[in-house]
């Protein structure tokens, strides 16, 4: 009976933590209505496996579009990749952040910098402030 109660009392604290790491991924931001996947077929073969680790550690909060549609320079891939490993249970090791930064440094060269107006420039915090406003 008593352990009952904490399972309740704890699953119940847990929750409002667990929606508050999940804020800022419930705002729909316009590259996230992009495409979902990146025909990597012609990359090289570790910039294959990189597609692979991005593909699931960058999904779990938002949708993969929403990086595979945004464009920066290369220093704002490494300071956004080590941003988001920095999130609470971003689960992404520093090994695989840089393996995750090294494939968005190829495809932003190889792919995004060739069609540059194909692709969305990343917001401010004020500009994603401002769509969350607007969405609930
Ligand atoms: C723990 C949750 C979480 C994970 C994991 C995560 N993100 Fe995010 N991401 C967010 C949140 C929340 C935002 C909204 C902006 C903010 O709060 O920083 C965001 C925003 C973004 C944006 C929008 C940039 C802009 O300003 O327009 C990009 C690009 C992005 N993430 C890329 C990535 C990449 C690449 C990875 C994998 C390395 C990743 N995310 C993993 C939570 C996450």
């Amino acid at each position: 009976m008593h352990k009952a109660i904490r399972i309740i009392t704890v699953a119940g604290l847990a929750l409002p933590l667990f929606l508050a790491a999940q804020s800022g991924s419930n705002v729909t931001l316009p590259q996230d209505k992009g495409p979902d996947k990146i025909n990597v077929s012609t990359y090289p073969a570790d910039q294959q496996k990189g597609y692979k680790v991005f593909a699931e550690k960058c999904s779990k909060c938002h949708t993969i579009a929403r990086p595979i549609n945004t464009i920066m320079t290369k220093a704002d891939w490494e300071r956004y990749v080590k941003r988001m490993m920095h999130k609470p249970n971003s689960g992404i090791s520093d090994a695989q952040g840089k393996t995750i930064f090294e494939f968005l440094a190829y495809d932003q060269e190889n792919r995004k910098d060739k069609n540059p107006s194909a692709f969305f420039k990343s917001l401010s915090d004020e500009e994603i402030e401002k769509l969350k406003a607007q969405q609930h």
